[in-house]
């Protein structure tokens, strides 16, 4: 089966370590659950045949739902391609520009406002998603000349796939999308990343602190006492090591890539938390 690939460059995206997750995968289960999806390195490399993906950001989400549609699909696709012709610095503010106007954003259509994530995504400084206070995106420009917004047997991989099999795309918080999750299914949380640096009510620009970590941890704990099988990646910090320590820890070397400060790029520890044996045993 040809696999699909994530569509848009994103934070914390898992396509570096996708090796390593994939040797802490169960052999077997029911429904995959991945609520914090982002670019879905890991969803698309299992390409499971029962999925629930979610995430919190609402234009991320509408991507996923407008490549699924079949007619969605063909206007974002030439959507896609105008903008590829009409690509420069202006043009691309103009893009960016759109959400200043909340009341006129709102009423574009899902499949522009499609193409436009794509577009904002590809010609953006470093491939980040970031917004202001007021949910403008504000990435400045990358200052190319020539944008690739898409690759059209990629996508069209991805279209036939969440046509034929059973995949729910979900926009809400990481707690309510597994409510339905039941033994033999299983999760996979890959949260936006806890930092030794941060304090406890330190504000955090993509608004996940600790409070969200240890909320998260109790997510964690009650589908596993459900029975599920849940894995969790992030980095190795003092917070993950307390809040998960009755389950396994298993710490990985990972690249950091997107850091808009290029002196910290390099290598990070990051964890991959089971609450099941993986494939080989615990004696790595
Ligand atoms: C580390 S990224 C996920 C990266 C992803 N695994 C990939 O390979 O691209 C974390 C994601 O969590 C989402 N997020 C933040 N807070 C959330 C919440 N409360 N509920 C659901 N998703 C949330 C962000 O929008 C972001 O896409």
């Amino acid at each position: 089966m040809l696999k699909g690939k994530p569509f848009v460059k994103w934070a914390g995206g898992k396509r570096q370590i996708i090796d390593k997750l994939k040797k802490y995968i169960p052999e077997e289960y029911n429904t995959y659950y991945e609520p914090f999806v982002g670019g879905g390195a890991l969803f698309f490399e299992l390409s499971p045949k029962n999925a629930v993906i979610n995430d919190s950001n609402e234009e991320l989400m509408n991507v996923y739902r407008c490549i699924k549609d079949e007619n969605k699909f063909t206007r974002m696709c030439s959507e896609l391609n105008h903008y590829e012709s009409s690509h420069s610095e202006e043009f691309y503010f103009e893009i960016r520009n759109k959400d200043r106007d909340k009341n006129k954003f709102k009423k574009i259509v899902d499949y522009k406002r499609a193409a436009r994530t794509i577009y904002l995504n590809k010609a953006c400084f470093n491939g980040l998603y970031r917004v202001n206070s007021k949910n403008e995106f504000n990435v400045p420009f990358n200052k190319k000349d020539t944008v690739n917004t898409y690759d059209g047997q990629n996508l069209g991989i991805i279209h036939s796939y969440l046509n034929f099999n059973n995949v729910e795309i979900l926009c809400c918080d990481f707690e309510e999308s597994v409510k339905t999750a039941k033994k033999g299914d299983f999760v996979y949380f890959d949260p936006p990343y806890d930092s030794d640096t941060t304090t406890f009510n330190s504000y955090t620009e993509d608004g996940f602190g600790k409070e969200e970590q240890i909320r998260l941890a109790k997510v964690f704990n009650d589908l596993s006492e459900r029975g599920c099988y849940v894995m969790l990646s992030n980095h190795n910090t003092k917070l993950v090591n307390e809040l998960y320590q009755e389950f396994n820890i298993h710490v990985i070397e990972a690249k950091r890539n997107i850091n808009s400060n290029g002196k910290k790029r390099g290598k990070v520890e990051e964890v991959i938390i089971t609450n099941f044996e993986n494939k080989e045993g615990f004696n790595e």
